[in-house]
């Protein structure tokens, strides 16, 4: 599907996931406003989706989802560039057991601050045109992951507050759709060091090792792929993950839809 036309803001778009997200957005014809705290990635990322795809496809902003005024400045440069936005991707997580008060002023605070600010812009009810969010919770919003307790607690929040802003969405007729989704293991940096980010709970590093064995997802460009498998899966129209496991095990990354 085109996406051609579209405003797409994503955040933790510098690198791992997030950019694969901004990329397959860009390859379907969106424009796409990179927001990161790590300046200096994301612009290397720009020159290199420049090169691909156009300067004047993307915006990096330096965005902290942490901060209200930083995010207010990102959605007002978004305005003045490309004059409306319609997909927001809460992405910029973090995994931190030691400081447990920013893994979720960072994972859960900053869907909810983005997710208000964008309101404004995009919410039919403020003479928005609508349009979709789609949050990264975690399998570990769906079931307890005993390492990482914190981690846990704000994917399912993340995934309680998407479902809710999707009932308070159509009671409302904002006309936004809002939707999850669930990676299990991915090797990005974030995934790289868990094992040294989980504080009080390193020793139980092994639950987390058994849970990356059963299969981590690759990332190349936009797609995902299982090493052993060797098969593909991509995002798709920035709304869905499709993911092939080998022995048709399980579903590694599950879609919310609005209920
Ligand atoms: N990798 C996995 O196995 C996995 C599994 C499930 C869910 N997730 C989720 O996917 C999302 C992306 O993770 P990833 O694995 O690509 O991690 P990553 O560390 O590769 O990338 C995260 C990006 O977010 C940015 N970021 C961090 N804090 C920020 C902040 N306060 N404001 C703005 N940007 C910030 C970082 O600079 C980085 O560019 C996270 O929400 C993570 O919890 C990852």
């Amino acid at each position: 599907m085109s996406l051609g036309g579209k405003v797409a803001v994503v955040t933790g778009a510098a690198k791992g996931i997030g950019k694969a997200i901004a990329e397959n957005f860009l390859q379907n014809g969106a424009k796409v406003v990179l927001l990161d705290v790590d300046e200096t990635t994301a612009k290397g990322l720009k020159k290199v989706l420049d090169q691909k795809f156009g300067e004047e496809k993307t915006l990096f902003i330096r965005c902290n989802v942490e901060s209200e005024e930083d995010i207010k400045a990102a959605f007002e440069a978004t305005m003045a560039t490309f004059g409306c936005m319609d997909i927001l991707c809460n992405n910029a997580g973090i995994l931190s057991e030691d400081q447990w008060e920013r893994a979720v002023s960072v994972n859960l605070g900053g869907v909810i601050r983005m997710t208000y600010a964008a309101l404004e812009k995009m919410s039919q009810q403020s003479g928005g045109r609508g349009g979709v969010v789609v949050n990264t919770a975690s399998v570990g919003g769906l079931g307890p992951l005993a390492s990482c307790p914190v981690y846990s607690a704000t994917k399912h929040g993340v995934i309680g507050f998407t479902r809710a802003m999707a009932a308070a969405s159509t009671a409302s007729n904002y006309g936004i759709r809002f939707n999850a989704i669930c990676p299990g293991a991915v090797q990005t940096d974030l995934f790289a060091s868990v094992t040294n980010c989980l504080g009080p709970f390193s020793h139980l590093a092994h639950l987390f090792e058994k849970f990356a064995a059963d299969g981590v997802l690759h990332l190349e460009g936009s797609a995902f792929y299982t090493k052993s498998s060797g098969k593909r899966g991509r995002f798709t129209q920035g709304k869905t993950c499709i993911i092939f496991l080998p022995g048709g095990r399980q579903t590694w990354l599950s879609v919310f839809w609005s209920w």
